[in-house]
């Protein structure tokens, strides 16, 4: 087992990255401080490791609460069925909500976590590659609007990331893809050594070898953690986080939550951010290519839905969290591992990007 830990002070907490660590109850335990425990999971995953992670419970009075599987479902109204588990089975404010599942669950429970009785306690246990890599680690929490995307949150850090790797082992392949977008996302932005190792490890990653998975979610959370520790709320360097995410979560809106993973749109927005950039003299074609053909390798797609038009794509767009003041901001490349925040980015540029569909 690997340990990291996101440095915030008092809220310093550890993220533990390994095989079996599911019913480790020495994991899972002292980070609770109370005896009430809520484990919010969904359908897919309940019926694959609620019983061992309940088992781990030892000691504790613990509930469980099943949400529907799927984006679609990542809704304020679902978000109820928490609070009125809570409710029934009277938490007090010592509780802790526990997160059984991807990031749809980790964002949710979070979120109930942040605004029940004010906030209570809380643990991240993410079963997907994208929740062990990203969104588990950092606190951001979420629902999604008909309007926009995660648009209804909160900051609210996690007491404790427990990432057993694995439950990878029953995650479709499509779902191994879309992870593996935000993992090379840390190579593009802030990690050239990183993109490098992707670029030659990547077979391995897709044919699931345990070190090579291990090692891309330890240098993902290590680079996630830095950010988060550096800008917790986002005023500056986290917003490199985002890269692809301003055009992916376009697409993901546009299209209907659960249509598209979140990763594939992200993978499609890094391509477009790339070609972006590329335009802007930012980045070589040859780079462009080297971009491209990795998210490809990684089996992901490259160009956005065909019927999503550039006038979709700027109307959507204006529905995002990183919008100041009416100004679009952008995250582009200047290079390989070199993101940055670009204000008042050439509309002639991004037009262009946007109807050229490479
Ligand atoms: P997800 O939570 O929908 O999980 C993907 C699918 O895999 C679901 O059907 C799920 O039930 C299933 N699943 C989960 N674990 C499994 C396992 N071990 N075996 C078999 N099936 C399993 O999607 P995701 O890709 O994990 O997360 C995407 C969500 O995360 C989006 O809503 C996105 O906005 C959010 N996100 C949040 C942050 C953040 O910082 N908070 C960062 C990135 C993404
Ligand atoms: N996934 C973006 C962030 O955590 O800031």
């Amino acid at each position: 087992m690997k340990t990291l830990h996101v440095e915030l002070g008092d809220r310093r907490y550890p993220i533990h990255i390994g095989s079996g660590l599911l019913g480790r109850p020495e994991l899972l335990c002292p980070p609770i401080p109370g005896r009430q425990v809520l484990v919010v999971s969904n359908t897919t995953v309940a019926p694959l490791y609620l019983e061992r992670t309940r088992a781990a419970l030892t000691g504790l009075r613990h509930e469980a609460v099943i949400l529907p599987d799927g984006e679609q479902h990542k809704t304020l109204v679902v978000l109820n069925e928490v609070f009125t588990a809570l409710l029934r089975h009277r938490f007090d404010r010592n509780c802790t909500i526990v997160a059984l599942g991807g990031g749809v669950v980790g964002d949710m429970a979070g979120f109930a976590a942040a605004c029940y009785q004010r906030g209570v306690h809380f643990i991240q246990i993410p079963t997907t590659l994208l929740a062990q890599v990203d969104s588990s680690v950092g606190g951001k929490t979420a629902v999604n609007h008909p309007l926009g995307k995660n648009m209804i949150g909160a900051f609210y850090q996690p007491r404790c990331v427990l990432a057993d790797t694995d439950t990878l082992a029953t995650l479709p392949d499509r779902e191994l893809s879309a992870g593996l977008a935000e993992v090379i996302k840390y190579g593009l932005i802030r990690d050239l050594p990183f993109l490098e190792w992707l670029e030659a490890n990547l077979d391995a990653l897709l044919a699931r070898e345990a070190s090579a998975l291990s090692e891309a979610i330890e240098r993902s959370c290590r680079n996630k953690a830095e950010i988060v520790a550096a800008d917790e709320r986002e005023t500056g360097e986290r917003a490199l986080l985002n890269l692809g995410h301003t055009f992916g979560h376009a697409i993901e809106t546009g299209a209907g939550y659960g249509v598209w993973l979140h990763g594939e749109a992200v993978a499609v927005g890094m391509a477009l951010a790339a070609d972006l950039s590329a335009r802007l003299g930012w980045l070589s074609e040859e780079q462009v290519g080297r971009i491209l053909a990795l998210l490809e390798r990684a089996r992901l797609p490259l160009t956005p839905p065909p019927d999503l038009t550039a006038d979709d794509f700027s109307r959507l767009m204006a529905v995002d969290k990183k919008v100041q003041d009416g100004r679009l901001r952008l995250i582009l490349l200047r290079g390989l591992g070199q993101g940055v925040i670009a204000d008042g980015v050439d509309p002639v540029r991004l037009r262009e990007t946007l109807e050229a569909r490479r």
